[in-house]
């Protein structure tokens, strides 16, 4: 059993606006007012970023609400247009920044290899990446679940060494994000395990390592899936989006 706190994550994907998010952040402010004992983080559009540290700052209820980016460069700065850098993430206060989405391997043909760059820049600029693995449906159907995840996290292992223990994996299977479809309990703690036993070999520290899981997770099936014993978060794309939701989720950690 791990005993780090859990982390319950957010990652808004490509919502939102000025009013909508100060919305959302004044009803999430009202539900954090007595701390949760997990820690809690948002994962909000890059322009966004400035305007949520900003409302984080004025309300004393929000302080302890963590701030994360969805996506960062490879690269430390220069021409290269549109990709934003883990140095303008940490100036805009961002303690974690999500690498490697699902949407970004499909939609932006990201490698392991990149996926593994990012998080290294991460790392060195003192910002923690949040891993996400995850097979699709095809590839589950092959039974090949546990050789995907374990080639995907191998290249995050193989390009960052010892500092792989301050990485946060997320766990996501592709055929459970936004479509309602969960892994069980019992199907995603079997993933969890093999991921864990690989970060095992990897370094002494693996037991601190966070092992979110994501994948249609809300206020209904948190718990379930919060208590087993290798899922230490979530990453939660829907239902972060609404406040009482994503408090559900939060109280539905237990110590
Ligand atoms: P949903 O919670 O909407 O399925 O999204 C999960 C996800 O992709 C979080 O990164």
């Amino acid at each position: 059993m791990s005993k780090m706190k859990k982390l319950i994550a957010g990652n808004w994907k490509m919502n939102g606006s000025l009013a909508a998010n100060e919305a959302l952040l004044r009803e999430l402010s009202q539900g954090l007012a007595i701390a949760p004992v997990c820690e809690v983080l948002v994962c909000v559009p890059a322009p966004y970023l400035a305007q949520i540290s900003a409302l984080k700052a004025g309300c004393a209820a929000l302080s302890a609400l963590e701030l994360g980016a969805q996506d960062v460069s490879a690269q430390a700065s220069g021409a290269y247009t549109g990709e934003v850098s883990a140095a303008m993430l940490k100036d805009m206060g961002c303690r974690y920044v999500i690498v490697g989405h699902s949407e970004r391997r499909q939609y932006h043909f990201e490698t392991d290899a990149l996926v593994a760059d990012k998080a290294k820049v991460a790392l060195a600029t003192g910002i923690t990446p949040i891993v996400c693995v995850g097979e699709t449906l095809a590839e589950r159907e092959a039974g090949r679940t546990e050789e995907v995840v374990k080639r995907q996290l191998a290249a995050v292992i193989h390009a960052n060494g010892h500092c792989i223990s301050e990485i946060v994996v997320a766990y996501e299977p592709v055929w459970a994000i936004g479509t309602g479809k969960t892994a069980s309990p019992e199907e995603a703690q079997a993933v969890h395990a093999v991921l864990r036993a690989q970060l095992k070999a990897a370094t002494d520290k693996a037991e601190r390592i966070r092992i979110l899981y994501g994948g249609s997770m809300n206020a209904a099936n948190a718990e379930s899936l919060l208590t087993q014993p290798d899922i230490d978060g979530g990453l939660i794309g829907g239902a972060s989006l609404k406040a009482p939701d994503f408090l559900k989720i939060i109280a539905a950690v237990q110590v």
